[in-house]
């Protein structure tokens, strides 16, 4: 991948933070330059529609088009208090009662990666984008410190890879992880959509991804990493928008119908 070049915001108080964040962000070949705001404020973001990093007492943040993002995980709390193996489809699919270790092969934002966490599994994040793994790193310290996320903090780790890299590794054993889940990126309104619905708004976090990939002008939409999970591993979960097409064209053993997406399931037999 391409460096890259952001502008770093940080908000006073936090220079010793923004320094550490610059010299990580340029080990990921994110080169930053870092400007010393007053106040980080609505009116502030409105004035930079453009792209760019900000620090301040939450961490790392994502910025452009007037609003600002981070993976939410504290605000994923309520959600994961009401969440069990049974009612959450993405558990259900994974059978996140009954195995140990799940590969979340396409990180993004860690949601679901933290709800299977959550829900007890040791879960690998992998994420290939060097912003998205530096604001994912920002959210796991953020939950080390948090007395609720903090054990859940514990059984995830983080890896900036290429999912298709890391599964093509010759000591990644095929028994490693009990399932490998994918969520590769979709357009925003895609083409392969087999019925033309109106689509739901796509979240502003979303929208914000969407602008930060793809940084090479071309989305991946993961088309390889199916047939390469299904190498290392029995059971691959793939989260699909509900009306889209099947990841690679093939055709799933099982399906997870849920209202905006569904979870299709592809198994060694
Ligand atoms: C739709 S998002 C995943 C959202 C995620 N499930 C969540 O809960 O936030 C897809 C992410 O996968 C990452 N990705 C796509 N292909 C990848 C690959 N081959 N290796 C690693 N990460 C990849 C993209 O950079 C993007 O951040």
């Amino acid at each position: 991948m391409q460096d890259l070049n952001f502008l770093l915001y940080a908000a006073p108080g936090h220079q010793t933070c923004a320094l550490a964040w610059q010299k990580q962000l340029s080990d990921l070949n994110v080169h930053t330059q870092i400007e010393w705001v007053d106040e980080i404020n609505a009116r502030f973001l409105r004035f930079h529609p453009e792209l760019g990093l900000i620090v301040d007492e939450h961490g790392l943040w994502l910025a452009a088009n007037g609003m600002k993002m981070q993976p939410a995980w504290q605000a994923e709390i309520p959600r994961l208090k009401r969440a069990s193996p049974k009612n959450e489809l993405i558990a259900r699919a994974c059978q996140v009662n009954k195995v140990e270790t799940i590969l979340d092969a396409t990180a993004g934002l860690g949601h679901d990666g933290l709800l299977l966490a959550w829900l007890g599994a040791k879960v690998t994040l992998l994420e290939r984008h060097p912003v998205l793994f530096a604001l994912l790193l920002s959210a796991l310290e953020q939950a080390k410190q948090d007395p609720l996320l903090s054990d859940v903090a514990q059984r995830i780790e983080l890896l900036h890879v290429d999912a298709e890299h890391y599964l093509d590794l010759a000591d990644i054993a095929s028994d490693q992880y009990d399932v490998i889940y994918l969520d590769p990126m979709f357009p925003a309104r895609d083409a392969n959509q087999k019925q033309e619905k109106k689509q739901a708004q796509v979240k502003k976090q979303m929208q914000l991804l969407h602008t930060l990939l793809p940084v090479d002008g071309v989305m991946d939409l993961g088309e390889n990493l199916l047939k390469q999970a299904r190498l290392k591993c029995s059971r691959v979960i793939v989260k699909r928008p509900k009306h889209a097409v099947f990841l690679a064209d093939q055709v799933p053993q099982h399906q997870w119908q849920g209202d905006a997406c569904r979870f299709d399931g592809y198994f060694q037999i």
